[in-house]
């Protein structure tokens, strides 16, 4: 084995050093570069573009291997002019077919000097990519001795045609290159079945909440029959808060899944926070009865119009309201303290604290995270994933802390009519 390695770099004693300088660092560089990319498509573009300037080329193009369908096609091509669009779209080599074809089906590397009177040379690729090829050299991608693409690099810059040297140097990129695709491969397969496993296991979470609900709905709709079939008042005065809330959680979560699933920017107009603030309370006020919980609201120091999306906010505090009557069940004293103030001329702060147990440590960092729930088929997850998306779209944030004589406290920042966040940017916080 180090016998034929040894030969196989024999070519390395008769090239001029200057060319094996340029080569050992493009490859070191190369080295570096695959080592630290693991998203296929930039690795496959990052390839490409390396290759053309190991070799010295006008332009370069890789092929992958479809397996399946024993097929090459174009997955990145770079270089001065051309249409690479339409490369990818139209061109689809078998085994054999084109010098690459060739080149995948012989497992070997070729090099052609005048390309057009060579009669392997695909024409269709130069007229669908409106590229002129005058020379070529051609490698194929060989990880342990499966094929996963060919790399091209076309028309030499400074001489007449490519060398051999450039031939054994591009063999070793190749290699490098074949080894950090299929890892790349292999990430991207683990992150695919990652994210359908985290999908199946949101919908799981979502399946069981709307079941309890409608569980919830249908033993209501039975009692209120049966209350009206025998005209006793006291049944249907007993079971309508049930059905109420049972109809209002359906709703939120509605709310919720149609406020997360797409990036909207705020439809502002003049408000106050006291207004938003009470409308969420007013939402809960009934249900914080019921439970014995104190609701404190301080809004004296935020009097001021402000310019934000209101529909949207009251979703925002009905969401930390609500997290926090969860929080203060079976809490005696259960009570909730609302403060707004004006920290600056531009920016409110807003804070929503409860005496409740607070937020467990162990889950700090992932109660933002959509679907991520401690409720399990009492809750979705999505409420301050949507309450913080909400507010990043208004140009703010939300923070929160474990007050030291217990329960969390939520604060969130909110510019007054402040900057709209364009859709698919993310602030911190
Ligand atoms: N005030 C609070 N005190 C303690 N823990 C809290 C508080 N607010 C939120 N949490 C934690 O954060 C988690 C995520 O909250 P989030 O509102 O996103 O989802 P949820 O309340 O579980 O479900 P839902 O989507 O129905 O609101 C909660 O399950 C809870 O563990
Ligand atoms: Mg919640």
């Amino acid at each position: 084995m180090i016998v034929e390695f040894r030969e196989s770099m024999q070519w390395l004693d008769t090239a001029p050093p200057d060319e094996v300088k340029r080569m050992v660092e493009a490859l070191y560089r190369v080295h570096r570069l695959i080592a630290a990319i693991t998203d296929l498509d930039e690795l496959l573009e990052r390839i490409t573009e390396e290759s053309r300037l190991v070799a010295d080329a006008e332009a370069s193009s890789i092929m992958l291997f479809d397996a399946e369908a024993e097929e090459l096609f174009f997955h990145v091509a770079l270089g001065s002019s051309g249409n690479q669009e339409a490369l990818k779209r139209e061109v689809r080599l078998k085994l054999g077919q084109g010098i690459a074809g060739v080149t995948a089906q012989q497992r070997k590397s070729l090099i052609v000097d005048d390309a057009q009177q060579d009669p392997r040379f695909y024409r269709e690729a130069d007229s669908a990519s409106q590229f002129q090829t005058r020379n070529l050299l051609a490698v194929p991608m060989l990880e342990k001795e499966h094929l996963i693409g060919v790399i091209e690099v076309l028309n030499k810059r400074q001489e007449a045609s490519f060398t051999d040297l450039d031939m054994r140097v591009l063999e070793m990129f190749a290699n490098l290159a074949a080894s950090a695709i299929v890892n790349a491969q292999l990430i991207k397969e683990q992150l695919r079945i990652e994210r359908l496993a985290a999908i199946g296991q949101a919908m799981t979470g979502l399946s069981h909440y709307i079941k309890n609900i409608i569980t919830g709905l249908t033993g209501s709709v039975d009692l209120i029959e049966m209350g009206l079939a025998r005209n006793n008042l006291d049944v249907l005065q007993r079971t309508l808060p049930v059905f109420k809330r049972s109809t209002r959680r359906i709703a939120n979560f509605v709310q919720d899944m149609l406020s997360f699933s797409k990036p909207r920017e705020p439809l502002r107009r003049s408000c106050t926070i006291e207004t938003i603030l009470r409308e969420a309370h007013e939402s809960l006020a009934e249900f914080y009865e019921s439970r014995g919980i104190a609701f404190v609201l301080d809004t004296d120091k935020a009097q001021d119009t402000i310019y934000v999306d209101q529909e949207a906010l009251y979703r925002c505090f009905l969401n930390l309201f609500a997290n926090a009557a969860d929080a203060l069940q079976d809490c005696p004293e259960a009570r909730i303290q609302v403060r707004a103030e004006q920290v600056d001329p531009e920016n409110l702060l807003i804070t929503v604290c409860d005496n409740g147990p607070g937020i467990d440590i162990a889950v700090k960092d992932q109660i933002f995270d959509p679907f991520f729930s401690t409720k399990g088929s009492r809750g979705t997850g999505l409420g301050l994933a949507v309450t913080r998306k909400i507010i990043r779209e208004h140009g703010g944030s939300i923070t929160v802390r474990n007050q030291e004589s217990g329960g969390a406290c939520f604060s969130v920042c909110l510019p007054k009519d402040g900057p709209v966040l364009k859709t698919g940017a993310s602030l911190p916080g």
